[in-house]
C-alpha cells in the first residue's frame, strides 16, 4: 500500500488493529488511545447505503466505491448493475473479505489500496461513493480527487457525520445549488458515531469545465468552388488548421440552402479535454462548440453537448445526414487539438454544416 504523506494516529493504529465481527456483522475496534470500542461500521446503516446507491448509480455506470466495510453498499451498488464497479479497501482483514466479494460479482475489481492511489489512473467514474474510516486523505484531497477522477454531472455522494446540510466543510466547499440531500428515516441504537432519526444524504453533481473548444483538428473545411492551388489545380478542401485569411470557404444557412463564398478573420487552433464522436468519426466535436441540426423538422442551433441520436445535419450537397451514434471520450490523457474558423457565416466542415462562434462555456 502506498505510503500515507501524513497519517493521523487514528488511522495508523485503526491500520495496525485487529477487528472485531460482532454477532450482528457490526465491525468494531479497541481504540488504544481512547482506550474505548469504537464502530467502524453497523448494520443500521443499510437504509443509508441502499439510498446512496439508488440515487446515485444508474445500469451501466463506471462506479469507484472508496471503502468496503461490510459490503452493503456495495451489494447494493451491484444490485443496479454497474458496468465496472471499482473498490477500494486499506485493512488487511478487510481485504480479503472484498476479494471474496469480486470473485462473486465480476464486474468489481478489487483495489487494495487507498482510493488516492487511482489518481493517476486513466478514465474517468460516472459515480464517486466515499465511505472510508480513519481517513487523512480525505478532507485536503476528495475534492481534488473529485475534479481529476469524475465525469462532468458525475454523481459523489459521502458520508455526513455533521447530522445537517449546511457545514462547508462536510460538503468539500461543494456550491450548493449542485448539492442536494436526500432525507434517510433511521433508528440507530446508541453508537460513538451518529445518534439521530434522520441522516441527510449528499449528493453532489459534478461540475468538470470544459476546456477548449473547437472541431477536431484533422477534419476539412469546404472551400468554395473554383479555388485553385498555386500551381491552377482546383481544391476543394483544406485542413481546418490550415484556413487562414484568403482561403475561400464555402458557407450556407439551411434555410435559405444557397451556397456562399466567404473569407474568415483567421482559426483559432488550441488543446481541448473530452470530444463527441458523431456516427463512428464522421465529425469530432467539443461539447461547447455550437451546432446547426433540424429537430422534429425544424433548424436550430444547439451545443454540441445537447445533440441526440435522431438530429439531422445539413450536408453542402444540400442533403440531410442522421446522427446515429455519438460516443464521448473524456479520458483525461486523450487530450485532443481543435480547431475552429473566426467568421461571420455558418460554414462547412468534413461536408457538414457547422455554426460559427461559441464559447468555451
Ligand atoms: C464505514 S466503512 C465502509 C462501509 C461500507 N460503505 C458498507 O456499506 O459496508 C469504512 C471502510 O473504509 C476503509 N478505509 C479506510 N481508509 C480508506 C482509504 N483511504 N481507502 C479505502 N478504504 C479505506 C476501512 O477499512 C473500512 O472498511
Amino acid at each position: 500500500m502506498a505510503k500515507y504523506e501524513t497519517p493521523s494516529d487514528t488511522q495508523r493504529n485503526y491500520h495496525a488493529a485487529q477487528l472485531t465481527f460482532e454477532a450482528n456483522g457490526d465491525i468494531t475496534w479497541i481504540n488504544p488511545i481512547a482506550q474505548e470500542k469504537w464502530e467502524v461500521m453497523m448494520g443500521w446503516e443499510q437504509p443509508i447505503m441502499e439510498k446512496m446507491a439508488e440515487v446515485c448509480v444508474n445500469e451501466g455506470d463506471h462506479v469507484l466505491e472508496c471503502g468496503f466495510g461490510m459490503g452493503i453498499l456495495a451489494t447494493a451498488v451491484q444490485a443496479r448493475k454497474p458496468a465496472s464497479h471499482t473498490i477500494c479497501e486499506t485493512h488487511p482483514q478487510l481485504q480479503p473479505k472484498l476479494a471474496e466479494f469480486a470473485s462473486n460479482n465480476p464486474t468489481v475489481r478489487a483495489v487494495n489500496d487507498r482510493w488516492l492511489s487511482l489518481l493517476d489512473e486513466r478514465g474517468r467514474y460516472d459515480v464517486i461513493l466515499m465511505d472510508t474510516y480513519a481517513d487523512a486523505d480525505l478532507h485536503p484531497r476528495f475534492a481534488y480527487f473529485v475534479k481529476r477522477k469524475t465525469k462532468h454531472n458525475g454523481k459523489v455522494s459521502w458520508w455526513n457525520w455533521s447530522g445537517g446540510k449546511t457545514d462547508p466543510w462536510m460538503k468539500f466547499y461543494w456550491p450548493d445549488e449542485h448539492i442536494v440531500f436526500h432525507d434517510v428515516n433511521i433508528n440507530p441504537p446508541e453508537n460513538q458515531y451518529y445518534n439521530r432519526s434522520v441522516y441527510h444524504l449528499p449528493v453532489y453533481t459534478a461540475q468538470i469545465p470544459s476546456k477548449g473548444f473547437g472541431i477536431l483538428e484533422s477534419s476539412v473545411v469546404q472551400l468554395s468552388d473554383g479555388v485553385t492551388d498555386h500551381g491552377g489545380d482546383p481544391i476543394s478542401t483544406l485542413p481546418i488548421t490550415r484556413v487562414h485569411n484568403e482561403s475561400v470557404v464555402s458557407c450556407a444557412d439551411p434555410a435559405n440552402p444557397t451556397l456562399t463564398d466567404q473569407t474568415p478573420v483567421r482559426g483559432v487552433t488550441m488543446d481541448a479535454r473530452g470530444i463527441y464522436d458523431i456516427n463512428n468519426g464522421l465529425l469530432k466535436v467539443t461539447g461547447t462548440h455550437p451546432m446547426i441540426v433540424k429537430r422534429n423538422g425544424v433548424w436550430g442551433e444547439y451545443k454540441m453537448n445537447e445533440l441526440v441520436v435522431g438530429d439531422m445535419l445539413y450536408k453542402r450537397d444540400n442533403t440531410e445526414v442522421e446522427i446515429t451514434s455519438i460516443d464521448f471520450d473524456d479520458s483525461d490523457d486523450n487530450k485532443y487539438i481543435v480547431s475552429r474558423l473566426l467568421i461571420d457565416h455558418n460554414y462547412f466542415v468534413n461536408d457538414i454544416l457547422i455554426k460559427e462562434g461559441g464559447s468555451s462555456a
